[in-house]
């Protein structure tokens, strides 16, 4: 192995952890040597000294710093200094490991044009569920399957959020408030709650499962901010758990993709992942189906993922950017609208506290030739004057739930906005 001489650009939470393990003496350390550094604040005082290593003030002159072999990007943005950086790393024709989720959803097609074009390495394996080596598997360990579906809990936050709601009763906002302090949450916490960081992990193993590049546009996106304490208590009632479940999936149409909070069978491998972790659970054929399960964020675990990139590359491995699978290019994949495809669901509506409201629902529903698999009206919550009703229905187009629940909403039963989950099978 020949140590790669590395710029690392951004020293926060993994960038300090990279270098913690580069100062712990394992293999690491064996395997590259460090060049340069670049952060915001030059006095921060940092875990491991660096006043000995050369100081850049600018990251697109450490990108293409002459005695830079592999530019290490771990600032973060979609666009600004990362995006500027990393592509004049890549147009020197220099490798290039990024835990930017954000940058690689959403430009990665064209920084995997700029890569082939100067046949330099781009590398992100720390761009998706931190410390679980999710890419390597689809990429590598997975390169001759035919993958049907991903799916995975790929933000923790909200799945801390979710699990806390769930275990004590409390509110979203309530809950928001602590794992902000926990340190779980993005600088902006819309990106976790929204669905959008779920969403840049989900483009980002579909495109090396199945579409060669991440379509982050293509990904129908729904957060966690309407799910409410009886959502959990009542899924959980029925056998389910409650996570944001960020799912690609092989289907007749095309491809889906979205992430949205999802009833999954509690004994579904991810119903079981709990507070911050991370879970990826591949079906693919001839393999079958894998569950890894790990942490998705934070100092050690992103750092491990960055370590690995390095040591392919110090090795001479060469891969592709994005493509995995070998039938990949062969078979480009069509994208497909995730809500077009039938499944059952979940709804939550809270309607007037009458006579004939619940016949009312019923009636409207079978008029729509939606069949009902349970209906139940949990008690008034204290001091609200409507009732909770909870319906799963039967597999049904998504739009058909829809056009019933709009015409509910011109009637004076619905009170306040329903929620809409799907439900799915083991
Ligand atoms: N905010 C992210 C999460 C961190 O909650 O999972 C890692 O991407």
């Amino acid at each position: 192995m020949t140590p790669v001489r590395i710029g690392i650009a951004g020293l926060g939470t993994v960038g300090g952890g990279l270098l913690e393990m580069m100062a712990a003496g394992g293999p690491l350390a064996g395997a590259v040597s460090l060049s340069g550094i670049c952060a915001r604040d030059r006095a921060r005082k940092r875990a491991v000294d660096v006043s000995a290593v050369p100081w850049f003030d600018d990251p697109v002159a450490l990108a293409t710093a002459p005695d830079v072999d592999v530019f290490v990007e771990l600032m973060g943005g979609a666009d600004g200094p990362a995006k500027a950086a990393v592509e004049a790393a890549l147009r020197a024709g220099k490798a290039v490991v990024s835990a930017n989720k954000a940058l690689l959803a959403e430009h990665g097609e064209a920084l995997a044009h700029l890569a082939r074009e100067s046949g330099a390495q781009l590398r992100w394996e720390a761009a998706v569920a931190g410390g679980i080596p999710a890419v390597k598997v689809l990429r590598e360990g997975l390169a001759a399957n035919r993958v049907q579906a991903v799916a995975g809990v790929l933000n923790g936050t909200c799945n801390y959020i979710l699990t806390e709601m769930d275990r004590t009763g409390r509110a979203f906002a309530e809950v928001l408030a602590d794992a902000q302090q926990l340190g779980y949450a993005e600088a902006d916490p819309t990106l976790d709650v929204s669905g959008a960081d779920a969403g840049h992990k989900l483009a980002l193993l579909a495109a090396v499962a199945f579409t060669g590049t991440p379509d982050f546009g293509g990904v129908a996106l729904e957060g966690i901010a309407a799910v409410e304490p009886v959502d959990l208590e009542t899924a959980r009632f029925l056998g389910y758990r409650v996570k944001l479940v960020a799912r690609a999936a092989r289907t007749g149409a095309g491809i889906t993709q979205s992430v949205r909070p999802t009833l999954l069978p509690a004994d579904h491998p991810i119903a079981r992942i709990d507070g911050p972790l991370n879970a990826v659970v591949i079906d693919a054929e001839p393999v079958g189906r894998l569950v890894l399960t790990g942490r998705g964020a934070g100092a050690g675990p992103t750092a491990s993922a960055v370590a690995a990139d390095l040591m392919d590359l110090a090795f001479g491995d060469v891969r592709p950017v994005f493509a995995g699978p070998a039938d990949l290019m062969a078979d480009p994949a069509a994208t497909a609208t995730a809500v077009a495809v039938p499944s059952r669901f979940y709804v939550r509506l809270r309607v007037a506290d009458r006579p004939g409201v619940i016949a009312a629902i019923t009636d409207l529903v079978a008029r729509h030739g939606i069949s009902i698999e349970s209906f139940l009206q949990r008690p008034p919550e204290p001091g609200a004057t409507s009732v909770p009703i909870i319906l799963t229905t039967k597999p049904c187009p998504e739009a058909e739930l829809r056009a019933a629940i709009a015409e509910l909403a011109g009637t004076d039963v619905l009170l306040g906005t329903p929620l809409v989950m799907p439900v799915e099978s083991a």
